[in-house]
């Protein structure tokens, strides 16, 4: 069978394509962690105030270099809306949401997850720079979607951060 020479060159274009896609996935969930968030847990959306970790959200320390963010998504906030935790340390973020679906987007990291109802989202990163990050609900969740944000923030290596684990207030924001 003959090809024609064009032909030749455009499968050669697209192999080519084809093997840098491959290549860039592998580079960024090797190199850089890239993965999606696995379903890791289910929790009835009815009762998520009472169920631990939701019971209780905020900062945890679960070892030496390991930590624990426990987050609730509720329209139109995050609680608690403002956490800290060490710079160079693992910290894995747990969340739901007790109502809608929301997004959980920390700018500038790979952390992206959905907060669906009835699901446990789970992410775990390394923050190497210290400062302040923005956490933005990017998922449309009603009226106040755009007030929906929160801070993390992240402190010098080996600093000591508050570990604020607050009751989970079973909500007057709920409409
Ligand atoms: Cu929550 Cu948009």
């Amino acid at each position: 069978m003959k090809i024609h020479v064009y032909e030749k060159a455009f499968l050669a274009v697209g192999l080519g394509v084809l093997i840098a896609c491959v290549v860039a996935l592998v580079y960024a969930s090797l190199a850089h962690g890239v993965h999606l968030p696995g379903a890791t847990g289910r929790v009835d959306p009815a009762t998520v105030l009472t169920t631990p970790p939701f019971d209780r959200p905020g900062v945890y320390q679960r070892g030496p270099e390991a930590y624990e963010v426990v987050m609730i998504g509720r329209v139109w906030s995050f609680q608690p809306a403002e956490v800290r935790v060490p710079a160079g340390v693992e910290v894995t973020f747990t969340a739901t949401t007790v109502d809608v679906l929301h997004g959980f987007n920390i700018e500038g990291t790979r952390l992206n997850m959905m907060l669906i109802p009835g699901q446990i989202s789970r992410n775990e990163y390394r923050f190497q720079e210290p400062g302040e990050y923005l956490l933005i609900c990017h998922e449309y969740c009603g009226l106040g979607h755009h007030m929906m944000y929160g801070r993390i923030i992240v402190e010098p290596p080996g600093a000591e951060v508050p570990l604020v684990n607050v009751a989970a207030v079973a909500s007057a924001a709920h409409p």
